[in-house]
């Protein structure tokens, strides 16, 4: 059988180490074609020994230097910046999967669906900023996305195909993060230590934080309307600390599907690289209902997680707010993981990029790209004048 090819973006990170792992138990049905990472080429050199790929991207032209040293007669192709990632997602691969944090995964994941890919998505934050332009570009070019985040996963093997005419509401899951019990006044001096302890996942440091503040949820909200085309009042945030049901749907009939499974990424990776094929778990990660014993389920507070809150009202304006809200959020908990904002501040910053912001309706790639750096700039400047 011929082997798939897979190009993994972002492989040094959790998304990408933990496809990286599912690949190596299935070395009979995958081939690395290409990695793309960051800074880490310490990792990334461990990785392009291992799984010998042909095409490499990295950060920058300075990091490709220091990479070409530290593999001494590279028999890989090495390219940086975006250009890099998009070569990487154009290439010869049959799958690409999408391990980026943050708008950097915009770029590729058109690159990669204007080629008719399979895109296995992670890169939530690209959904959310221009979810009209990929679903147009689908649409062209018989490409896909399979979702990759466990809740997206969980609602993809809920749905699985029954039209969408027939759902009358989303169950979108949130463990309710390490803050959950706290008052709103403990959340908003949180130190970065505590809101980078998650309780049930292990995650990178900005979706993480997300998870802390409930951004995350937010932001998986406008990645669902897009994925599954519903409108953000069918989608219903849940606080279910156990993380064990990943999502559920109902439908009219009132009947309740929900995907249930262990809490670890290596399940919807494999789900999404595999699908629609079922394949034999190669890891102890089997989900025993009697130990876990109970699964509660609470409705989240706006007053402790007012983030959820301002994404819900982003996910029903539309236009160009959801590219605000974004790049607000990725600036906002930069400045929470270098210390120099408080976690409460993530919120205030992020309200006042919303109400500074004057609509509009981008159309293309480059009108997102303006709002996006400009909201960006503006961002930096209001914690710069200390006006949060
Ligand atoms: N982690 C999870 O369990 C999880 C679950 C669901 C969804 N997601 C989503 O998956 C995405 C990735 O999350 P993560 O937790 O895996 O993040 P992460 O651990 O921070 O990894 C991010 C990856 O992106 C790379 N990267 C960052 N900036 C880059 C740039 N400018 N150019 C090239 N590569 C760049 C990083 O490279 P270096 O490290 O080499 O700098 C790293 O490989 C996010 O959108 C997140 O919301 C994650």
């Amino acid at each position: 059988m011929k082997r798939k090819k897979v190009a993994v973006l972002g492989s040094t990170g959790s998304i990408g180490r933990q496809t990286l792992d599912v690949i190596s138990a299935f070395r009979d049905d995958f081939e690395v074609i290409g990695l793309a990472a960051g800074n880490n080429i310490q990792l990334l050199t461990e990785q392009i020994k291992e799984f010998q790929p042909r095409f490499i991207s990295v950060k920058d032209a300075f990091l490709a230097q220091e990479l070409k040293a530290l593999l001494k007669n590279p028999s890989v192709e090495i390219f940086w910046n975006d250009i890099g990632l998009e070569f990487i997602s154009s290439c010869s691969c049959d799958i690409v999967v999408n391990g980026l944090v943050g708008s950097v995964g915009l770029k590729p994941t058109i690159s990669a669906l204007s080629h008719g890919k399979r895109v296995a998505f992670a890169n939530k934050e690209t959904l959310v900023i221009a979810g009209g332009l990929i679903q147009d570009l689908i649409k062209k070019h018989k490409g896909e996305i399979i979702p990759l985040d466990s809740e997206h996963a969980a609602i993809h093997q809920c749905i699985n195909g029954i039209s969408k005419d027939k759902v009358r509401k989303v169950i979108l899951t949130a463990s309710g993060g390490p803050f959950r019990t706290w008052t709103a006044d403990e959340i908003k001096n949180a130190t970065k230590e505590q809101a980078l302890k998650h309780p049930t996942w292990v995650m990178g440091p900005k979706i993480t934080i997300d998870s802390a503040t409930l951004m995350n949820k937010g932001l998986e909200i406008i990645e669902a309307m897009h994925l599954f085309d519903f409108s953000c009042n069918l989608i219903n945030v849940f606080i279910h600390p156990q993380s064990i049901m990943h999502s559920a749907v109902e439908f009219i009939d009132g009947n309740i599907i929900a995907q249930l499974g262990a809490t670890d990424m290596k399940l919807p990776i494999q789900y999404s690289l595999f699908y629609p094929e079922k394949r034999q778990l190669p890891f102890n990660l089997f989900c025993d209902l009697l130990s876990v014993q109970k699964l509660e389920f609470e409705k989240p507070d706006y007053k402790k997680f007012p983030c959820l809150k301002l994404a819900y009202e982003v996910a029903e304006k539309g236009e160009s707010y959801p590219v605000v809200l974004n790049a607000s959020n990725e600036i906002a908990v930069d400045l929470f993981l270098k210390g120099k904002i408080s976690f409460g501040d993530i919120e205030k910053i992020i309200s006042k990029s919303l109400d500074a912001h004057s609509p509009t309706e981008p159309k293309s790639l480059e009108e997102i790209l303006s709002i996006d750096s400009e909201v960006r700039k503006k961002t930096i400047e209001v914690f710069d004048t200390s006006a949060i």
